[in-house]
């Protein structure tokens, strides 16, 4: 049975991004009562979903203290991390600035408040190169660039934390985060985009002239990258379970969140063709640098723990949501 989330106040971080927007949006129809901090670097004011909404820098330790010492907020929940790996690489102080001091700066202000539940955005880029598939949590933390190591520090720090100063958090390992709310309200919006589904559904559209689909020459069936989609909504359900294990006192916890089921570049461009009825041009090119051949999860310890199950099971939903999204020119 769920919890209801009636008088729960949540600060969300980034809540005028991609996966934020759908998290604030379900935990108000949980009856949540959300604010939004959002500095808009990346965030989008047409993502916005709740009124009560401050516009400043998750870093900036007078706003917080303003926020904590006015309400009583029962948790926190941070989606704002720059997250492109190749930006990561040419500009690794963005990424540590942005991603760890600035989060670190966040905590302190948190504790001085004594707000004392927290809800991290990690990423499967903490794994690197697997060694096993499906990834477990146990598998070795080997991040292959900054944005991997980034969130592997404030895991570090979230845990120390925890040890030291009775913090209790779940920070979620999502892999490839994709879809939109079927209203269409809200989807991914990223500019530049660098993501495959977007950018497919933008060349199906003809925003784009064509796909370059990086590296033919994988160790897969038909030598193109696999990945593990998760709808977006999905993902924000999880949250709402994550919180509901730290208002329920269940403690901290690192949980992956994916399908547990593989699709390659090839069958993501092939199942779009399918839901679009387009053509969708592909310009073969070399590969990406960094991209691992395959990453896939297993989702067994949060299904078991927080009974989390995803409602969009399959690639031809997730794909039909993000259509409708993409079809309102953005
Ligand atoms: N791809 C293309 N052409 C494109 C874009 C992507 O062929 O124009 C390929 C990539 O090479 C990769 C696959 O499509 O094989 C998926 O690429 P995405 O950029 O959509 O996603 P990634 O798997 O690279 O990255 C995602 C998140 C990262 C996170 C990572 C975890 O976006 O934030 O998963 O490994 F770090």
């Amino acid at each position: 049975m769920r919890r209801k989330l009636d008088k729960i106040r949540v600060l969300v971080i980034g809540g005028a991004g991609y996966i934020g927007s759908h998290t604030v949006k379900l935990l108000q129809e949980h009856g949540a009562r959300v604010t939004i901090l959002d500095n808009f670097s990346t965030g989008k004011k047409f993502l916005v979903q709740s009124n009560d909404l401050v516009e400043g820098d998750l870093g900036d330790s007078r706003l917080t203290d303003g926020l904590f010492s006015k309400t009583s907020y029962d948790a926190v929940m941070h989606f704002a991390a720059f997250s492109i790996v190749g930006e990561s690489v040419q500009n690794p102080l963005k990424y540590y600035r942005n991603n760890v001091g600035k989060t670190a700066v966040l905590i302190e202000s948190m504790l001085k408040y004594g707000v004392k539940r927290f809800v991290f955005s990690s990423t499967a880029a903490v794994y690197g190169e697997p060694e096993v598939t499906p990834i477990t949590e146990e598998h070795p933390l080997r991040p292959k660039n900054p944005y991997g190591r980034s969130k592997v520090m404030v895991e570090n720090m979230l845990s120390d934390v925890s040890a030291a100063a009775g913090m209790e958090y779940v920070a979620l390992r999502y892999f490839n985060a994709a879809g939109a709310d079927p209203s269409a309200s809200i989807g991914e919006s990223h500019e530049p985009e660098t993501h495959l589904i977007p950018i497919i559904l933008q060349a199906a559209g003809g925003r784009r002239e064509v796909v370059k689909l990086f590296g033919t020459d994988y160790p897969t069936p038909d030598g193109t990258c696999i990945r593990d989609y998760i709808h977006v909504n999905d993902l924000a359900d999880a949250h709402i379970l994550a919180l509901e294990a730290l208002l329920d006192g269940k403690g901290s916890d690192v949980y992956n969140l994916g399908c547990g089921k593989g699709y390659s570049v090839r069958e993501v461009i092939d199942m779009a063709r399918k839901v679009t009825g387009k053509e969708i041009r592909v310009l073969e090119e070399k590969r990406r640098e960094g991209d691992p051949a395959v990453l896939v999860a297993s989702s067994d310890k949060i299904k078991k723990d927080l009974g989390w199950k995803p409602d969009y099971d399959n690639l031809e939903t997730i794909i039909e949501t993000a259509w409708r999204w993409h079809g309102k020119v953005r």
